[in-house]
């Protein structure tokens, strides 16, 4: 069932939703999460069994804003241990918005939500529905939201709430806030291992998180120590149904060329390239899209697309290569790992 947002009696029926342990679609600004207390290891084990995900991968636990004049929110203290200087700089800058860090766990706390392991990935999210139901929810007891994005294992993010809708049926709730704003996962930086690693592109580049915290961010295959394990980083992520490969335009022309003399026995392709396109088709069969020119806006984009192209019955989706720039890494990080389904 999906209530609007905007009514402040779904905000309530959204938070006793969660307070009672039961599942919430809930919309964020990055990708809308499928959600559960994160203090209950019973409400957190159902979205484990919801999406198919094995219980040994970490679920990002989602806290309220600061009140007042602190900084950093008080479900961080609730969950995390400590907060290293960098880490604090870092919420400074970049919440409410679409930054996860994994800070080291409190003994006892969100033990399920964290797989297991003794760090949890905390994230305090901007978008005004979902700020609404976690405070409302912490005002029922509920301190910490976990939510994994709302798809089954494997597949694309959702962005609206008929996309959630479409996952899961009619039977669970979900709070409609609209499409998503970033369009694509938050950005996640390890804060455990003294010095910042980046373990998810997202909007929030790389350079904006050096300047932020005044030192260099490492990559994960810098370090020397085992990554936890991480459905979002898996090298195969993200899915369509149809086959989905990244070309470069002069190579997307020339497999063009190729189907066009196949007339009749070509497969149903979609070609999703950046902008208006000068390719040219002979084929019927081939559907061309055009996708935001803008890192900004092909992130927005993105899942809806990918999505709305496979609903088109096609078995290949051919992308145009993103661009190298650094503001367009999280997209290629997606793409990549759609294409390596
Ligand atoms: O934008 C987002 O982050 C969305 C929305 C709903 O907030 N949430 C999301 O959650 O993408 P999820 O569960 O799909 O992403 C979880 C990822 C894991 O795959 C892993 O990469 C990282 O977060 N993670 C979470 N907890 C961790 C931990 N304790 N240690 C290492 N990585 C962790
Ligand atoms: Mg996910």
């Amino acid at each position: 069932m999906i209530l609007d947002g905007a009514d402040p009696l779904a905000v309530l029926r959204a938070a006793q939703a969660l307070a009672r342990g039961d599942l919430l679609g809930l919309p964020t600004e990055t990708v809308y999460g499928l959600a559960a207390d994160a203090g209950s290891d019973t409400a957190v084990a159902q979205i484990f069994k919801a999406k198919g995900r094995p219980s040994d991968h970490p679920l990002i636990v989602h806290v309220a804003p600061a009140e007042g004049d602190a900084a950093v929110p008080a479900g961080v203290g609730h969950y995390a241990a400590t907060v290293p200087g960098f880490a604090e700089k870092l919420i400074r800058a970049f919440w409410p918005g679409p930054l996860t860090l994994i800070l080291p766990r409190r003994a006892g706390m969100g033990a399920a939500a964290a797989g297991g392991q003794d760090s949890i990935g905390l994230r305090c999210p901007s978008h005004p529905v979902c700020v609404a139901v976690l405070r409302q929810a912490a005002d029922l007891g509920v301190f910490g939201v976990a939510a994994p994005s709302a798809n089954q294992f494997g597949r694309v993010s959702p962005t609206t709430a008929a996309h959630v809708a479409s996952e899961f049926g009619d039977a669970l709730l979900v709070l409609d806030g609209g499409p998503c704003e970033v369009g694509i996962e938050s950005t996640i930086v390890d804060c455990t291992r003294g010095v910042p690693v980046l373990l998810r592109p997202g909007a929030i580049t790389r350079g904006q998180i050096e300047q932020a915290c005044g030192q260099p961010l490492r990559g994960k295959d810098d370090m020397a120590a085992p990554d936890p394990r991480a459905s979002g980083t898996l090298e195969a992520h993200y899915a369509p149904t149809a086959k989905v490969r990244l070309m470069t335009a002069a190579e997307l022309q020339k497999a063009l060329d190729l189907l066009g003399s196949e007339a009749g026995r070509t497969p149903g392709v979609a070609i999703a390239v950046y902008a208006r396109s000068a390719l040219v088709s002979l084929s019927p069969k081939v559907m061309l899209h055009a996708m935001p020119a803008d890192a900004e806006g092909a992130a927005r984009q993105l899942f809806a697309d990918l999505r709305e192209l496979d609903s088109c019955g096609v078995q290949l989706i051919w992308v145009e290569t993103p661009p190298e720039a650094a503001d367009w890494e999280g997209v290629r990080d997606r793409l990549q790992r759609a294409a390596a389904a």
